[in-house]
């Protein structure tokens, strides 16, 4: 009983910790502590639930076989993580979701096995008697049906992040009205089965959610894939949520719910940034009617630049902008781009960084490449803050970033990323582009900016371009 106590006021401090780590983690200053408190907040949970376990008299085998999946999780957790690049990271991301999502149809589909397929045992007979059973039926096929969503929607978010699946988006004919249509069909079996919960149902609730995660995923464009991503962490924490209900953990429940709507939060703002409709996206019905516009189109020729040149450009700038993107987390360029800019500031040159909120594979991704390369903070300034200065800037470097400041977005209605804000960069005087050939972004769309007057590429590896102005410098 002591025990039970302790570990439920354990569960509470868990809890607490958990809410520090986010409240740590909404800034990068702070994001360190941030992950702190999580590890910790992780650790007092574990070990709360194990002594809950153990307080209740779990068979030998069960506690065997919780920690021979504990070490085996461990150890391919820690294995990933010091593996992983930090380009890698959203891939990696949506893979964990998908585990989320796995669990909460395991422990739906246990639930059931349990209580609704055996009504004889204690556990059914406890619920009839208080009349929560039905309860119980629509804990299992709510959890099971956002687990299963959230399942297969990271699996093919993993897959698009990863290049190994096409990122432009799956156009199957009336593809809103299968989205809704499948919500609509889950309604009516929640009802039939709390009523009447037969093992049919749930498999074709099973299956059901499981096509839909996947359509909703697949049916997005490669440049709104951020939302999605952020979307699967709002999802895979209301399926923990879900979870904790049925297994009766308070925890679970809170965690969920904190994960739950910190990433809806997320979404949100990363709709706001990209100008979606929140709503339209978590109905998967956004970047649709994509017709391809400016693949095909002639933009004329485009203009190179050496490294020479580039450096004769910024020697002779008073001005100039570096606008990060994928690209400088590939080439790892944050280091010499930071040398770059000490070497102009002492210079006299006045330079200053626009971010994208959606520049790179992660929410923040350019900020900790630039914070790692010691780049001061206040000359990091978001996409809002620098859109207005470029008409007065003499250089823009473009370092890898290429959808974020396409043109087309702004100018081409029929395009594929119409809408999103972009760095408006080509207002500039000089603009160079550097990247190793002609290729399209993320989003798969050609970018007009490459061909303007005031554009200039300078190809090859990022960071080996930057050695070379450096050098010259
Ligand atoms: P992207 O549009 O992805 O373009 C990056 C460019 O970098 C590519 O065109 C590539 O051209 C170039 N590049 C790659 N490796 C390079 C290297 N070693 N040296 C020089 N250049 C290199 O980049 P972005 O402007 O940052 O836009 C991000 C895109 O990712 C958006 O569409 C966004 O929606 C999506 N996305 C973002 C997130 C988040 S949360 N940030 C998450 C998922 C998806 P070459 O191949 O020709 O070199």
């Amino acid at each position: 009983m002591l025990l039970e106590t302790a570990a439920t006021s354990a569960y509470v401090v868990a809890a607490l910790l958990f809410i520090l780590a986010l409240a740590g983690l909404s800034k990068h200053e702070t994001s360190k502590v941030g992950n702190t408190f999580g590890i910790a907040g992780m650790t007092v949970a574990l070990v709360a639930t194990i002594a809950l376990a153990l307080e209740r008299k779990i068979e030998p085998l069960g506690l065997g076989l919780l920690a021979v999946a504990m070490v085996i999780g461990a150890l391919i957790g820690l294995w990933r993580a010091r593996k992983v690049e930090m380009t890698g990271m959203p891939e990696l991301i949506a893979l964990l979701h998908s585990f989320v999502g796995l669990a909460a149809v395991l422990v739906g589909w246990n639930g059931y096995l349990h209580v609704e397929r055996h009504l004889e045992g204690a556990e059914a007979i406890t619920l009839s008697a208080e009349g929560l059973l039905g309860i119980h039926s629509a804990e299992v096929v709510i959890g099971v049906f956002i687990g299963a969503v959230t399942f297969t929607g990271s699996i093919v978010a993993n897959l698009k992040l990863s290049a190994r699946m096409k990122s432009a988006p799956l156009m199957l004919p009336g593809k809103n009205l299968l989205n809704l249509g499948a919500l609509v069909v889950f309604a009516a079996l929640t009802v039939w089965f709390v009523i009447d919960p037969q093992l049919w149902l749930l498999i074709v609730v099973t299956v059901l959610a499981l096509l839909l995660g996947w359509h909703l995923v697949a049916s997005i464009g490669g440049g709104d894939m951020p939302v999605v991503v952020s979307m699967l962490n709002s999802y895979s924490g209301w399926a923990a949520a879900a979870a904790g209900f049925l297994l009766g953990n308070d925890l679970l429940i809170i965690t969920g719910a904190l994960v739950g709507s910190s990433g809806a939060y997320l979404s949100y703002i990363m709709c706001k940034a990209m100008n979606r409709s929140f709503i339209s996206v978590i109905a998967g019905g956004f970047g649709m009617e994509s017709s391809g516009a400016g693949s095909d189109v002639d933009y004329g020729e485009h203009r190179e630049i050496t490294a020479e040149g580039a450096a004769e450009l910024l020697s002779s700038a008073d001005t100039v902008v570096i606008t990060p993107g994928y690209g400088m987390a590939v080439a790892q360029a944050q280091y010499g781009v930071a040398d770059l800019t000490r070497k102009l500031r002492e210079r006299g040159v006045d330079v200053r960084f626009g971010i994208h909120p959606v520049a790179g594979r992660l929410p923040g991704h350019m900020n900790v490449l630039l914070a790692e390369a010691k780049v001061p903070y206040d000359i990091v300034l978001e996409m809002d803050e620098i859109n207005d200065d470029f008409d007065s800037t003499a250089v823009v470097l473009v370092i890898g970033a290429n959808d974020t400041v396409n043109p087309a977005a702004s100018e081409d209605p029929a395009s594929p990323i119409a809408g999103m804000p972009v760095l408006t960069v080509w207002n500039a005087d000089n603009v160079i582009v550097f990247k190793r050939s002609m290729a399209s972004g993320y989003a798969g769309v050609q970018n007009p900016l490459f061909f303007r007057e005031n554009t200039q590429m300078l190809f090859g590896d990022a960071r080996d371009r930057v050695n070379d102005i450096l050098a010259a410098l």
